[in-house]
Formats: C-alpha cells, structure tokens, sequence
C-alpha cells in the first residue's frame, strides 16, 4: 500500500449529531480525552467559554448559552486520525450545519437514554439521510433511569425508518448500570464509577457463556444472556454494506458522564466507520488515493478577530498529499494560491499545517476570495459538487437605522452571504435588501454582528415572502419573460442569480403550472 493509501486508510472524519442536552459536548470532552488532546474534561467548555468572551459578536450566543460556530478537533487514538467536525446542535441551526455534514465520511448520532429520538435529532438525521451519511448511534446517560433498551431501539427503527442493529447491550440502568456487553466483540465491559476523567477502560470479561460473567454479574447474567438472545433475534446482524449506505444504524449504549461506552464508541469508529470517501466532482469521481491535491471550502468563519477583517476557509482535503507551501490552483477565479499558512485543528489549538491527507480539515486565512463550495486543486480542473445553498425558510428586509449607511449595509451584507451566514437578496423593484436564514435566532446573530464588525446598527422586518427560490431554464426567452411578468417578484442574490419570492405555497403553486418552463430551485450549486 501506498504511503498516501495507508493515511487515507488511519482518517475517520465525522460529526456528532444530537438534540440539545443529549450529552455531545461532554462525549466530545471524552472522545478528545482518549486522544490524549485534552488531559481533563471539562476543557472544551471552558476552553470555550473563554474563547467566547473574546469576541463581542457571539454575545447572542453567549447570552443564550449556545455556539452558533462549529469547529474542527483532530486526534490520534490507537493507529486512528479522527477529524471531528462540530455542528451546532441548538434548535435554531444555521446551513452551516448542513454544510459541515457534507464534509464528513460518517456521523455519530448521540441519543439521551430517557428520551429517545428528538426534534433536532431527526432533523439533522434526515440531512445524513440525504447524503447517504452513515451513522453509529450512542445512546447517552444510562447511568440515569432510561427507557428500556427494545424501546429505543424500536424508537429509532420507527421514527427514522432506520434498521437498527446492537453493537452493544446495557445491563441495568440508572443506580444499577453495571457495563455493556459488547455485541461484535462477544465481551462483557463492566463499568467502573469514578473514572470520569481517565481514558481507561473497565474490566472485561470474554465470551457471553462464560463463567467469568455469572461471577461478575451474579443473577444478573441470565436476564443479559436472555435480552441479548432476543436483541439478537429481533435486529438484523450487522451488515457493513447496509451502514455504509446509511440503511443500518450499529447502537451502542453508555454514559459518557462516566466515561463509559466511549472507548467501545472509539473503536467501533475505527473498524466499523469509512475512512475518506471518493468525492463526486462535475466532471467524474475523485479517488482519496490520488497523487493530486485537491479540496474543497465547506465552512468561512469571519471576523474572529474584530481588529482584522480576516477570514478562515475551511477545506476539506479529498486526495493526494497536501505540502505546506504547496501552489494550489482556485478554479472559480482561476488563479494560483500559494498555501504557506495553512493551518490544523489539533485539538488544543491551531497548529501550522505542515502536511495534511484526505479527511483531513485545513484552515486557510483569506481576506475573502476564497467562497463556499469553491474548489481548490493542483492543476487539473476540478468543481466539486453537493455543497449547495438552501432555500432559506424565513425572509426579512433589512435596512440600516441610518438611511445614508445603505451602501456600507450592503458591502457587510455581501461579505456575510460570502461566509455563509445568510441567503443576501436583492429586489430588482425599490432595491430593498432582504435576509433569508434556516433559523430566527440567526437574525439577533446577523443584527449583532453588523452592529458590532461593521458599525452599522440595523432594523429587521417582516416581509410577506414566503419563501426565495433560484430560478432556472433552459430557454432564455421563457426566463426573461418570467422575470419581465414578475419583476416586483423577483430578486438577485449575491452572485447575481436571479430567484423568486412567492408570496404562499399556493402562489408558488400557480407559477408552476403557468411557467412550465421554468424551475424553482430549493438549492444552489456553487457559482463557477
Ligand atoms: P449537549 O452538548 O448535547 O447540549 O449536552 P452536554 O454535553 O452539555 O450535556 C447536557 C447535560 O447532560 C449536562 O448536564 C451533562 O453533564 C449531562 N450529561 C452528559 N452525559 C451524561 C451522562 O452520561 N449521564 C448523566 N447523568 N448526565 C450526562 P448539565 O447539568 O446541564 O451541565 P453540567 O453542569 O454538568 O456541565
């Protein structure tokens, strides 16, 4: 195997995804505690904290005690690279959930015990769904009175027509949560209390016939040999091609709170999970194992620093061997990068990237040519595909308090809409300004940041749109007319594509069976 094979073969990248209050800052603690990134947990809130109270524009967040910006955490375990990318897990996501989930080869879907799937949950299951995400599910807090194991499992099958399969199977919960039999490895781990901030596992006991469990666990271990028998009965095995194609979910039961279950989580990872997938490019699929570099820009975080209007581009990498220093070609301007400060996301801070694989998430400052969804690659022409932008689901105008700051209040909007905060659009008629975002808490983040990074207080209201899509045709004339007919309708976004803004379903409805020409598109490909 090659040396480019063998790292392509060591990465898993991933996210967690996962309600509110299910547990995934606290797993994400764990998780980095084994990758010896962290030597307590409790690091990354605090960690975030103070990076939170660094920057004025996250007060929303900060007030509301959530993170809107997601990051990127890479580790080692074992002969493992873990690249963990994190979504934003409050109600109010933004599409750079979205976005990050088109830059992973698998996802980790965190459930709480006592509750089962939830409303956040099934939402950004069905944004893995689209993609073909494989999941590993961990079921949380067992250490808590929990419901009963068949139950979730049932949850999941039903709610998410999703085949489950046990990867693991609890003993007891709550105060009498002893460990998990470990279906695919036929072993018993029990837990151990008080092992919350080391990264070591409990005992383990081999074989579910074994003596060695009716000493362990005394009256106990019929009632697991019996529900692991039924479990076992119920579920289909584990079928690797069934996950991959994201038709089968592996289930594993544990409480990160004790450091349980995530050393079985590390593993299955690692054995079960994709190392770097081929990615679809506009013109043909583009192997990992590829000598050429190439990547492309998932995420644009701004204004970290409110001094300087620098801007991060997060690529993810999909082939060949990426070199400090290395000349990459930017193929919607055509031009040449000269990559000398790129930089990784170890998980205690950002290291200079010397090298990098495929899976691998590097950063790279840009004072705002790089966009979301551009691709970036050594020589050959290259556009990577599925990093669309979405229809967004609430629309408001916006206008500065001061009505002489309209143009700086449309230079700032057009450098948010460039990061991908928001959809940016434009009405052809009175050239009012409009914002569409996935989440209404975006607003209050939107509003704040103009007011704090660009000086420039706002005022946001409502509008009667319903919704803004992309419009699209094949015949010019049929577009030009549709745009002519419905000009008080129609607007550009920031690229100056044009898109429509019906005023209900019902009005969208009439428009496409006058205009059968035309499509209404919900999503966007990158511009070239
Ligand atoms: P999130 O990122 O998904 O929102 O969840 P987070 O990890 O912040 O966990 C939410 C709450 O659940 C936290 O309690 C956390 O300590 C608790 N928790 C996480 N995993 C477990 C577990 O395995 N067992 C039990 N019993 N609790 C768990 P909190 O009181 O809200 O916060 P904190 O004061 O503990 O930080």
């Amino acid at each position: 195997m090659s040396q480019l094979a063998k790292q392509v073969a060591r990465r898993r990248t991933f996210a967690i995804i996962s309600h509110p209050d299910a547990g995934k800052t606290t797993l994400t603690e764990k998780l980095l505690l084994y990758g010896g990134a962290i030597q307590l947990a409790g690091e990354v809130k605090a960690r975030g904290e103070r990076r939170r109270t660094r920057s004025d524009w996250m007060k929303v967040e900060r007030e509301r005690g959530i993170s809107v910006s997601s990051s990127v955490m890479t580790y080692d375990y074992g002969d493992y690279t873990y690249n963990l990318l994190d979504t934003p897990g409050h109600e109010d996501f933004s599409e750079d959930t979205y976005r990050t989930l088109t830059a992973v080869d698998s996802a980790v879907m965190v459930l709480d015990a006592a509750k089962g799937i939830e409303g956040q949950t099934r939402k950004l299951f069905e944004v893995c769904r689209l993609r073909d995400v494989p999941i590993i599910t961990f079921i949380n807090k067992m250490d808590r009175e929990a419901l009963d194991p068949f139950t979730l499992l049932d949850d999941i099958e039903q709610t998410l027509q999703l085949e489950v399969t046990p990867g693991s199977w609890p003993v007891g919960m709550g105060a009498d949560f002893r460990g998990c039999y470990e279906v695919l490895h036929d072993r018993l781990v029990l837990m151990q209390r008080g092992q919350r901030n080391r990264a070591k596992g409990g005992e383990i006991v081999t074989g579910i016939d074994s003596q060695g469990i009716d000493d362990a666990l005394g009256d106990r271990a019929v009632k697991l040999r019996d529900e692991v028998e039924m479990a076992r009965g119920l579920c289909p095995e584990f079928d690797r091609a069934s996950y991959l194609e994201g038709n089968m979910t592996p289930v594993f039961f544990g409480s990160a709170l004790n450091n349980f279950g995530v050393q079985a989580l590390l593993e299955a990872i690692a054995d079960l999970a994709p190392s770097p997938r081929p990615q679809a490019a506009e013109s043909r699929m583009v192997e990992p194992t590829e000598e050429q570099v190439s990547g492309f820009v998932f995420k644009i975080q701004a204004n970290m620093d409110p001094k300087h209007r620098d801007r991060l581009a997060f690529i993810r990498l999909c082939s060949g061997r990426f070199e400090r220093g290395m000349k990459l070609r930017h193929q919607r301007t055509e031009k040449q990068i000269n990559v000398h400060n790129a930089v990784l996301f170890l998980a205690q801070d950002r290291e200079r990237a010397e090298e990098a694989f495929p899976g691998d998430i590097i950063g790279i400052p840009n004072h705002g040519n790089l966009h979301i969804g551009d691709t970036l690659s050594e020589k050959e022409e290259l556009r990577f595909l599925g990093i669309p932008s979405f229809a967004p689901e609430l629309l408001q105008r916006v206008r500065p308090e001061d009505p002489l700051r309209a143009k700086h209040l449309g230079r700032a909007l057009l450098q948010l809409a460039e990061e991908g905060a928001a959809q940016i659009i434009k009405t052809r008629l009175g050239g009012n300004w409009i914002v569409g975002v996935a989440g209404a808490l975006q607003f209050e983040v939107l509003a704040d940041r103009i007011r704090t990074e660009y000086n420039i207080p706002v005022i946001f209201e409502g509008t009667s749109h319903h919704t803004a899509l992309w419009l699209e045709s094949d015949d010019a004339a049929a577009l030009k007319k549709f745009v002519d007919s419905n000009e008080a309708l129609v607007a550009d976004d920031h690229q100056n594509d044009p898109v429509f803004l019906p005023r209900s379903a019902w009005h969208l409805q009439c428009m496409k069976d006058d205009y059968p020409d035309i499509r209404f598109l919900k999503t966007k490909e990158p511009s070239r």
